[in-house]
């Protein structure tokens, strides 16, 4: 089974390549040096030579402060190139993973969220997200779209990371508090992602 994973040197993208390796699938990782998502005739026509049987989109823009002072380019690549990429899988009939976001919801359940809850994007990262969403929805019927928050891995920066960085530096650290959330490893998501290709009810 060959399988194409975009945003591969990403956190989750470099943990999706790892673990898709070991269990002997053949992956051809990409990242933007491959092709950039938002050139929707590079994205189709390096997709489409690849031929994969499955595609897995962990890339996107993933600066939440850059989203917001730039949220035209927020969509170009989190709405538009997610578009390009179902496009992509569309023309090859495959089924596509989608890694989305819990920002797409509003926040204020304090309880966790379910698949049925109502989306409210506060911010534009979240908007755009959805965005995406939306267009993997009408573009694809073999899909799936994986809400995920608060990534700690290996690659990239993470809050795990900086707290031990900071602690190293600092004698006292100052932390936010009004802030909750699900801190979940990389590796366990590319497991689970591993797990839901195996079952095709999209
Ligand atoms: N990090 C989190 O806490 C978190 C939480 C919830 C959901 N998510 C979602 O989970 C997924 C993976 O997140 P992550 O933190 O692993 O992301 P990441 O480390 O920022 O990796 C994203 C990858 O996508 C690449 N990329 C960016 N723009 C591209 C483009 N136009 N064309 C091709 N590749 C492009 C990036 O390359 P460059 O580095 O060269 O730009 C990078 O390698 C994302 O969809 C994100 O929205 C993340």
């Amino acid at each position: 089974m060959k399988v194409l994973i975009t945003g591969a040197k990403g956190m989750l993208g470099s943990d999706l390549v790892e673990v898709f390796k070991e269990k002997n699938y053949e992956v051809f990782p990409c990242d933007i040096d491959d092709f950039d998502i938002t050139d929707n005739m590079a994205t189709r026509q390096y997709i489409k030579a690849k031929n994969p049987d499955l595609v897995l989109h962990p890339a996107a823009y993933t600066d939440v402060d850059g989203c917001e002072t730039n949220e035209d380019f927020a969509y170009k690549v989190n709405a538009l190139g997610t578009r390009n990429v179902a496009v992509a899988c569309r023309e090859l009939d495959i089924p596509m993973v989608h890694y989305s976001t819990d920002y797409i919801f509003d926040g204020t359940n304090s309880q966790g969220y379910k698949e049925f809850d109502q989306p409210g994007p506060l911010n534009a990262y979240g908007r755009s997200k959805l965005a995406g969403e939306k267009f993997i929805q009408q573009v694809l019927d073999k899909f799936y779209i994986v809400r995920i928050s608060w990534l700690c891995g290996h690659k990239g920066k993470n809050f795990i990371k900086t707290i031990l960085r900071l602690a190293r530096e600092k004698k006292e650290l100052t932390v936010v508090n009004d802030q909750t959330g699900s801190p979940t490893f990389t590796i366990d998501v590319a497991k689970a992602t591993l797990q839901l290709v195996q079952r095709p009810t999209y």
